[in-house]
């Protein structure tokens, strides 16, 4: 299939890129590098340096590679900085979002994937969330998040479109040669194993004051391959015209607290690790795991990878970024 992949050169994008191709499929990306790294990406694929805040360039890149389904991950993408800005948030993901959709509509596209999040759950429970549990983010993220996914249905019921949206829960993990590379890096496992590799001075967890278990946050962390993998599922669900736009939780159901992994982590590498103990973010929920029961049985789709193979593989990209760095 000809797939056209939004914020491809980013982290999951790049890891759905090279899964793609494995998978025979014929790949564009559209990326405007901000925040995306064009080595990360096989030579073979069509790439268009665009920004989907262009109209005019979306619909150009639409028009000349003509894809027949689109991913879109392309979005700003950190929690705590949407609070502090929350008008870029709602610019670059919903007038991205809206600019793609009326492409797609303009070029006739009728498949899209759209990569959402946990954090339209808000708080979360102390219990796996099901997708029928109520919407209500904590941070203007999570916002944009689910305020897409009410625009895509919006555009499913008009136009002869058809989605599925995941609702992914914490990705970790690397494969292909490649890696978890955000700047600034806000996300658990790449911090711990920066700290570790004495790339960071400390590892910073925020908040252990947490109703939970010992304080810190629990997440429920999925590898990016599982991750990447359920995406071909969805693929395969959109290919038959009888079945209907869905939204799925991705994740394992298993939580883990901060404390947890750091443990894991010192475990798995055998290296020691420095840890500071700071103040909550605003916006960070103390509970999101999911229950993913919905994919099991509609996708036919299941995690396979531990959580010790997400930091076997994300503790081997770390030190190759290190290498290529010194
Ligand atoms: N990483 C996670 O744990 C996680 C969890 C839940 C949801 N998600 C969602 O998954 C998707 C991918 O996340 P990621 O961690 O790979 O993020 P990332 O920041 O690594 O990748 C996003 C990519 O989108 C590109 N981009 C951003 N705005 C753009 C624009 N206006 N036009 C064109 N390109 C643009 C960036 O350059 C980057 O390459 C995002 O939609 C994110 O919200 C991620």
């Amino acid at each position: 299939m000809k797939i056209l992949v939004t914020g491809g050169a980013g982290y999951i994008g790049s890891h759905m890129v090279h899964l793609l191709l494995k998978n025979g499929h014929r790949v564009a990306v559209l990326d405007n590098l901000e925040n995306g790294h064009r080595e990360s990406l096989p030579a073979e694929i069509t790439f268009f340096k665009t920004d989907l805040r262009n109209l005019a360039e979306t619909e150009k890149a639409m028009a000349s590679f003509q894809p027949e389904a689109v991913i879109h991950f392309a979005c700003y993408i950190a929690a705590g900085e949407s609070m502090e800005k929350p008008f870029l948030y709602f610019e670059n993901n919903l007038l991205g979002g809206i600019n793609l959709l009326e492409a797609m509509r303009k070029k006739n596209i009728g498949k899209i994937i759209f990569s959402s999040s946990a954090a339209v759950y808000g708080k979360g429970k102390n219990k796996p969330l099901k997708e029928t549990d109520p919407i209500a983010p904590s941070n203007t993220y999570g916002e944009t998040k689910a305020t897409l996914e009410k625009i895509i249905n919006w555009y499913a019921k008009i136009y002869k479109i058809r989605y599925v949206a995941f609702r992914y829960f914490n990705a970790a993990g690397a494969n292909y040669g490649i890696g978890e590379q955000h700047e600034p890096e806000t996300h658990l496992i790449p911090l711990l194993l920066q700290a570790a590799n004495n790339r960071r001075k400390n590892a910073f967890i925020f908040g252990d004051d947490y109703p939970t278990k010992d304080g810190t946050c629990i997440r429920d962390y999925i590898h990016v391959t599982d991750l990447c993998q359920a995406h071909l599922k969805a693929l395969e669900y959109l290919t038959d015209p009888k079945n209907n736009s869905e939204i799925f939780n991705l994740g394992t159901t298993e939580g883990k607290s901060v404390l947890e992994i750091t443990e894991l982590i010192k475990k798995t590498i055998g290296r020691n690790l420095r840890i500071k103990i700071a103040k909550r973010r605003p916006g960070d929920p103390p509970f999101l795991m999911a229950d993913i029961t919905k994919a099991s049985k509609m996708l036919g789709w299941r995690p396979e990878k531990s959580l010790e193979e997400i930091i076997t593989s994300a503790w081997q990209w770390e030190q190759k970024l290190a290498s290529n760095k010194s």
